[in-house]
């Protein structure tokens, strides 16, 4: 069983490969977290199975302690914390909205923005800091402009609120939320209140946020409440995996080159490409679920209630699912991956963010012939929320 892990310890962000590797070989176990019992999922068939069935691991959040540094949304019940049937009511018209078609509709809009984006980073500079000037801002104009139909000059309410949930992670057990965040909280649920009760008429009608309240008027699946905490997490929740994805995609064309200038011959594989670096370089550390019931599970005795770490960043490295699974491969045959989930709960904004990476990652590729890391020692340090893996930034020079 691995030793000294810990995964609420944020320097486990910065390399989490050497215990991801060992994790992704051990059986459940369970190890105290801040003083509670908790099962440790890593293996990729015991965290598939955990995300499918939710008679044993449910998706509802007891109050845990140590676990104030991930209650985001104020304990409330949004979809990511319900399970099915109840879960199924309140997923429909989002899913709807996020399916495939729906995204691909946003393709050229993407597009064009990718293409001003890149423009103006291409102003000849030898060192560009990526996350702040490009990935952080695209990601923002991606999710509450082409995506939710947010007007500009109203993102800084969702981008306060997302940099105060990413700052949750200071809070210790016991500790109530911030002034500062119960704040941004309230200006954020102020706001799509009143675009709910149709006194806000500034959003694009033809994107997510009109259409959910829209199909909500005529179907009435959601009260007010619920259709609220069905639009905050999708203002906040995006913005920081996408900004890190696209990082993790440039990070990765730099450290690896000659995987570079494989795609770069090789169009066809920016899509196993971008799956080769979610496996490889995962933006997600960990799913929580809470037992259901007292079970045994794999050896392990199972309390109800107990918390359950699903460590999804390491299912990429079991050698039962990746052969050679240390290797980075942008060729390497497609095999299935769970950092999207599965079941009931999987991403609603996986379409999005493949689409997203890919056409980044094409775009690149086409201009650039190397793309070089400047951080000192090829060092980057991460942060974020502790489920993510947020790069602080990234020096890079483009060559063409
Ligand atoms: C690389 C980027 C992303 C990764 C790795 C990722 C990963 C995940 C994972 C693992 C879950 C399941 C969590 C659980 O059940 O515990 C999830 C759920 C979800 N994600 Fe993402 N996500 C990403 C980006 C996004 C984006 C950009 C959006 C929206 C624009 C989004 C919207 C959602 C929603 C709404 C759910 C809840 C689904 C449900 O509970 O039914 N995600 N995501």
């Amino acid at each position: 069983m691995i030793g000294e892990f810990s995964i609420f310890d944020s320097s486990l962000k910065n390399n989490p490969l050497p215990a991801f590797a060992e994790l992704a070989r051990t059986r459940p176990f369970s190890q105290k977290i801040y003083g509670v019992d908790s099962l440790i999922l890593s293996r990729f068939k015991h965290v598939e199975e955990a995300f499918v069935d939710f008679s044993r691991f449910s998706s509802v959040k007891p109050y845990i302690p140590g676990q104030e540094s991930i209650d985001y949304f104020k304990g409330r019940e949004i979809l990511g914390f319900v399970d099915p049937p109840e879960h199924t009511r309140l997923r429909r018209n989002l899913s709807a909205c996020l399916s495939p078609a729906a995204v691909k509709a946003l393709g050229q809009e993407i597009n064009l923005l990718l293409d001003r984006t890149l423009d103006e980073l291409d102003d000849g500079s030898d060192n560009i800091e990526i996350i702040s000037a490009f990935t952080h801002p695209l990601a923002v104009d991606v999710v509450l402009g082409v995506l939710l139909g947010l007007p500009r000059e109203d993102f800084v309410i969702f981008e306060a609120l997302t940099a105060e949930m990413c700052g949750l992670v200071d809070l210790k057990p016991g500790d109530q939320h911030s002034k500062s965040y119960d704040d941004a909280w309230d200006t954020a649920q102020e706001y799509l209140e009143d675009v709910i009760a149709g006194a806000n008429d500034r959003l694009d009608k033809s994107k997510i946020i009109s259409s959910l309240v829209t199909l909500n008027r005529q179907d009435h699946i959601l009260d007010s409440e619920e259709l609220l905490l069905q639009i905050m997490p999708l203002c906040v929740a995006g913005i920081s995996p996408i900004s890190s994805l696209l990082g993790s995609i440039l990070l990765m064309m730099a450290r690896f080159p000659q995987q570079f200038e494989v795609v770069r011959q090789n169009p066809s594989l920016v899509g196993g490409a971008i799956e080769e670096i979610l496996r490889f370089d995962p933006p997600s550390m960990f799913s929580p679920r809470y037992a259901k019931g007292h079970f045994n599970y794999e050896g392990v005795d199972v309390a109800e209630g107990m918390p359950v770490y699903l460590i999804v960043g390491a299912t990429g490295f079991d050698p039962a699912i990746y052969e050679d699974p240390l290797r980075f491969d942008v060729s390497r045959p497609a095999r299935p991956h769970v950092i999207f989930a599965k079941g009931a709960h999987t991403c609603l904004g996986m379409h999005l963010v493949r689409l997203l990476g890919r056409l980044m990652l094409g775009k690149i590729a086409t201009h650039y012939r190397a793309v070089e890391l400047l951080n000192e020692g090829g060092y980057v340090n991460y942060c974020g929320s502790p489920q993510a893996r947020d790069p602080e930034e990234i020096h890079l020079h483009f060559k063409r």
